[in-house]
């Protein structure tokens, strides 16, 4: 029998929709929830304890909505607080670390990889770790991170193409270069809006890879394997944000694209009590 209800996603805001974009190309017979935590964004500049809270809310709030399952868009949720929420979570939880670090590995030629993603993401060392896992088989692996924490306003600033990102990469990016990698994960949720300036800072042969594309394949064969498809009727997109909905709709425009999102809630998610859930 067909399961009809939502997939909920969540970020800590606006960049989660690179993600949840790719999720509605890949199964766009599924109903989706997302929650944007704009209200208390950036995660990628908080303490390990503050991003499993944070988390532990989110998918509460997504959880009241009956989701089938929750997607943690976010990298820096993903490499902190995966682990506390897959533990209490009744329905499949999905993280982003593990498709975008898989997709690497089969991506490089000369084994030489580069992370770039918030500070939190990159001093979990969580990223760095996935890609060792899968690509153990590989001679000589090089894996390069790079915390690169300016990309996230120059993404919502919408300076996409501009010559003050094309600098600011050319200085993140450097130790990329040197390092000789053929393959850079976009390991945050705003990156792939820089695709174009980091592509053109890094080179024609360098591969970027989009783990939203890799976590929508996953999120589709869990669909399946779980036997919770949903029959493609009635299909409903919802949009929640922790802030403004005015403000998350006029931002978040231009990552979603085709005239979303709209009519967006806003929710209170610090009213969540998850202590029990926490050490
Ligand atoms: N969504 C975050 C990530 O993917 C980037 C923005 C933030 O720091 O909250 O890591």
């Amino acid at each position: 029998m067909a399961d009809n209800r939502a997939i909920g996603v969540f970020d800590s805001g606006i960049g989660g929709l690179t993600v949840l974009r790719e999720i509605i190309s890949a199964v766009p017979g599924e109903s989706t929830i997302y929650f944007g935590d704009d209200g208390r964004a950036p995660y990628g500049t908080k303490s390990h304890d503050t991003i499993i809270k944070y988390s532990l809310q989110d998918m509460s709030f997504l959880k009241e909505q009956d989701v089938k399952m929750i997607v943690i868009a976010c990298n820096t949720a993903s490499t902190h607080a995966y682990e506390a929420l897959s533990k209490v979570c009744d329905v499949p939880v999905v993280e982003v670390v593990n498709p975008g670090a898989k997709a690497a590995v089969e991506s490089t030629r000369n084994g030489r990889i580069g992370i770039i993603a918030t500070r939190a993401t990159i001093s979990s060392g969580v990223y760095e770790s996935a890609v060792r896992k899968f690509g153990k088989d590989i001679p000589d692996l090089k894996v390069v991170s790079q915390a690169c924490p300016l990309f996230v306003s120059l993404a919502e600033e919408g300076w996409w193409d501009d010559e003050v990102t094309r600098l600011t990469a050319q200085r993140y990016l450097a130790p990329l270069k040197e390092a000789g990698v053929d393959t850079v994960v976009l390991a945050c949720t705003h990156y792939p809006l820089l695709a174009s300036t980091i592509s053109k800072v890094m080179g024609p042969d360098v591969t970027l890879i989009n783990s939203g594309i890799a976590v929508a394949s996953v999120v589709k064969d869990i669909l399946k394997s779980e036997d919770i498809l949903s029959d493609g009727k009635n299909t409903t997109r919802h949009f929640y944000t922790s802030d403004d909905p005015m403000l998350f709709e006029q931002v978040a425009a231009p990552f979603l694209g085709s005239g979303l999102p709209k009519g967006t809630r806003r929710v209170q998610v610090d009213k969540y009590d998850v202590k029990e859930f926490l050490c």
